[in-house]
């Protein structure tokens, strides 16, 4: 932890507690003339899974929110940040109760979560409601910048509907004509279903069938003997985290891997490769990350992140640290005065955001409009293949910005 962070944890999070009272009392013991003036601190919850199939995400986007933070002296727009923490379990559930503790007894400044769309979802609802600002460093919920769009909710990744959007030109380039869709049957699952269908079968192609299990439910045995007798062409997925890694497992184990190519969203191998290296290599998969993009920011951003963390860095890393970087160049744009309310969203909307992932920029409905890349497993990294689509933008269908 920087050791200038005060950090909070609910009961339900496992990092140490320093209490706030402790830090007002040593302020106070200062003899007067000696107490310069310190903005107050920005109050952070990072409502983010610490347990379950995504909690590896979950530390990697914390990861990478506070190594943006450190950058900057461990200060956005000149004033500390004080983190609150949750872990949300990925349990959509859990989350009115989870974001009100947040919002109502921590009375936090920013909202940042979560990884699960369902999650996410009923944190901005609550973000609406209060009018808290609410940042997204993973979940795709197409609704969050569709219908539900706010001024106050920003995203800094995806929406579910962009990273497979061009993996059905790719597929269709390839030569397939059939294509088996499978994915966890929840929003994120969902979404990209509808979007990879709409991207697959403009080019001509079909989706045979779409199969489904509840999140996070890991016994795909059934599934895959149901996509060895229906013999597609190649089979298309939605999986993530531990899930992911188990699906690869199970995919090639099933004496599927030689016989039918399997593609995927890029959160298919995303962080996971060093559970399922050799059942893995060869797959091509679309996202807005890859391992060894050709940039410098990006070169510099792994070598920092490998150094500080003894971890290689993925995409939840990238869109943490992006997270970090957004509200940063925000909170500097207004000097600090995050009273400013309208000059924060301003500074957001439109932003450019030179991150390692290449430079994106936020769109008027607070989604990135960002490249796509077509990405290989070779060994232990997604290596970059080509720009399966530049600079795509979410259509944002229902999105009427108050
Ligand atoms: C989602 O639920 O939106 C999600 C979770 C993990 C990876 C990508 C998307």
């Amino acid at each position: 932890m920087n050791p200038i962070d005060t950090q909070h944890t609910t009961p339900s999070g496992r990092r140490n507690f320093i209490s706030r009272t402790a830090g007002a009392a040593a302020a106070i013991a200062l003899p007067a003339p000696f107490v310069h003036a310190q903005p107050a601190k920005l109050k952070v919850g990072m409502m983010l899974p610490a347990t379950g199939t995504f909690a590896s995400l979950g530390t990697a986007i914390t990861n990478g929110f506070r190594m943006a933070v450190a950058e900057r002296g461990g200060k956005v727009g000149g004033r500390e940040i004080e983190y609150f923490t949750i872990d949300d379990e990925s349990n959509p559930a859990k989350a009115p109760e989870n974001t009100n503790r947040l919002v109502q007894r921590d009375k936090v400044d920013v909202l940042v979560g979560s990884v699960h769309s369902g999650v996410a979802l009923g944190m901005a609802k609550i973000a609406r409601e209060t009018g808290t600002l609410m940042l997204i460093p993973n979940a795709g919920a197409d609704d969050i910048t569709g219908p539900m769009c706010a001024s106050n909710i920003f995203r800094t990744s995806f929406s579910n509907w962009q990273p497979v959007h061009p993996l059905g030109k790719v597929m269709a380039e390839r030569g397939h004509k059939t294509v088996v869709w499978i994915s966890w049957k929840y929003a994120a699952g969902d979404e990209s279903a509808r979007s990879f269908k709409e991207g697959f079968e403009k080019t001509g192609g079909k989706v045979v069938k779409e199969l489904g299990l509840p999140f996070p439910n890991v016994e795909f045995q059934p599934l895959l003997a149901e996509i060895a007798s229906i013999k597609p062409d190649a089979v298309a997925c939605f999986f993530a985290g531990a899930g992911a890694a188990k699906f690869i497992a199970d995919y090639a184990a099933a004496g599927l891997k030689d016989k039918i190519p399997l593609y995927g969203s890029g959160f298919i191998t995303d962080g996971i490769l060093q559970a399922v290296q050799p059942q893995a290599q060869g797959l091509l998969t679309t996202l807005h990350y890859a391992d060894s993009l050709p940039l410098a920011r990006d070169k510099e951003f792994r070598t920092k992140y490998a150094t500080q963390y003894k971890l290689q860095p993925d995409v939840y890393a990238v869109q943490g640290y992006d997270t970090g970087l957004v509200l940063a160049q925000a909170m500097e744009s207004v000097k600090g005065d995050f009273g400013n309310k309208q000059a924060l969203a301003r500074a957001m909307e439109g932003m450019k955001v030179d991150s390692p992932r290449g430079t994106w920029t936020m769109s008027k409905q607070h989604n990135p409009i960002q490249d796509i890349y077509l990405r290989r497993v070779e060994g232990e990294q997604n290596k970059y293949v080509s720009v399966a689509w530049k600079a795509l933008a979410d259509p944002a269908r229902g999105c009427r910005m108050a």
